[in-house]
């Protein structure tokens, strides 16, 4: 599936390539203690996804610009910061296959790693032109931040609903793809309205996206997802599969949901997946992020015919069919 994802990089190659050098150059210290903690960073490379949203959504509506290059490198740090801080609130040890920063150094290395991860993303955005990219992405930051904490507020909370849920998901995840599409395209000296379609198309798929991996944390192989699994359960976070099977399982079945995810049992992971995966609460879950991605691609239809429309398209596809 990863092969797949990268097959469809192969019109936007040269300034990805560049994005990538420019995140390494950018965030390199002089220190050595710092360099060793970014060059940890720089080995694990993920999907880069939302780069590829920022170079897809500039091409499918204009002219690709230094500017998307620079900006597709600060989607990618700020996203790398969140990760960072994510893993120390969900005391995740692995992360694209390699241990997390406060696995291999501790919360506080990462806490400061993660601040220092957003502060080279503002610093890179504010070298920018124009200040509508640099509030854009302040803006983001805030509703990632605000996603997180209105998590935070509903751990444990087992009777969460389906509205919230959205509601978290839109702030922690959907927020940071809308602002790829949306700076993308505005880069590209798109028009009013095309910039707000690209911003639904980015926030529909970003939803799709935390479905599907909220998804993966509940059935998925560790192998093959590259990172800590359970820890929704582990850390009382309800998610879409879980809420679906509180509101509609049988009545016994939705107690005993209740009762693991009380519990400290240390297989309730595994229990709590053998009984969610004979019911219908994953179909649901995955029928919901399908939805979203036919959603986006609606968005999409007056757009010119392009490689890159044809890319996003193709990326709303592969982010609900995807171990990865
Ligand atoms: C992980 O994002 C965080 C979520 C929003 C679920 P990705 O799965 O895009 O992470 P990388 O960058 O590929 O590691
Ligand atoms: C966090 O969600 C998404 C962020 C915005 C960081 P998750 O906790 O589900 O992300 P993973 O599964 O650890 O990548
Ligand atoms: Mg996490
Ligand atoms: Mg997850």
């Amino acid at each position: 599936m990863v092969s797949t994802f990268a097959a469809l990089t192969h019109c936007i190659e040269r300034e990805l390539h560049e994005v990538q050098r420019l995140f390494d150059v950018e965030i390199e210290s002089r220190i050595p203690c710092v360099n060793d903690l970014v060059r940890h960073v720089g080995r694990f490379r993920g999907k880069m996804l939302r780069p590829m949203l920022v170079l897809f959504s500039g091409s499918a509506c204009g002219k690709l610009t230094r500017a998307h290059v620079t900006v597709a490198a600060v989607v990618e740090m700020v996203h790398m910061a969140t990760l960072v801080h994510d893993d120390v609130l969900d005391e995740a040890e692995l992360r694209r296959k390699g241990a997390t920063i406060n696995h291999l150094r501790g919360n506080e290395a990462a806490v400061m790693l993660g601040d220092y991860l957003i502060s080279h993303s503002y610093h890179l955005c504010s070298s920018l032109d124009s200040q509508f990219c640099s509030r854009t992405i302040a803006r983001t930051t805030n509703e990632v931040c605000e996603g997180e904490l209105l998590q935070i507020n509903n751990r444990g909370r087992f009777s969460l609903d389906e509205k919230t849920y959205y509601q978290i998901i839109a702030g922690k995840t959907a927020s940071l793809c809308g602002a790829c599409c949306l700076l993308g395209a505005k880069l590209s000296d798109a028009d009013d309205e095309a910039v707000s379609r690209m911003d639904r198309f980015g926030r529909c798929i970003g939803e799709a996206f935390q479905i599907q991996d909220d998804i993966l944390d509940l059935v998925g192989d560790v192998k093959q997802v590259g990172k800590t699994l359970g820890t929704d359960i582990e850390k009382g976070k309800m998610t879409l599969p879980m809420i679906h099977f509180m509101h509609h399982a049988p009545h016994q079945h939705r107690e005993l949901l209740q009762s693991l995810l009380e519990s400290r049992d240390a297989d309730k992971v595994e229990r709590i997946r053998n009984l969610i995966l004979p019911s219908s609460s994953i179909t649901y879950a995955q029928g919901r992020a399908a939805q979203r991605c036919e959603e986006a691609i609606r968005t999409l239809e007056d757009l010119p015919e392009s490689d890159a429309r044809r890319a996003l398209e193709m990326a709303a596809r592969l982010v609900v069919d995807r171990p990865m």
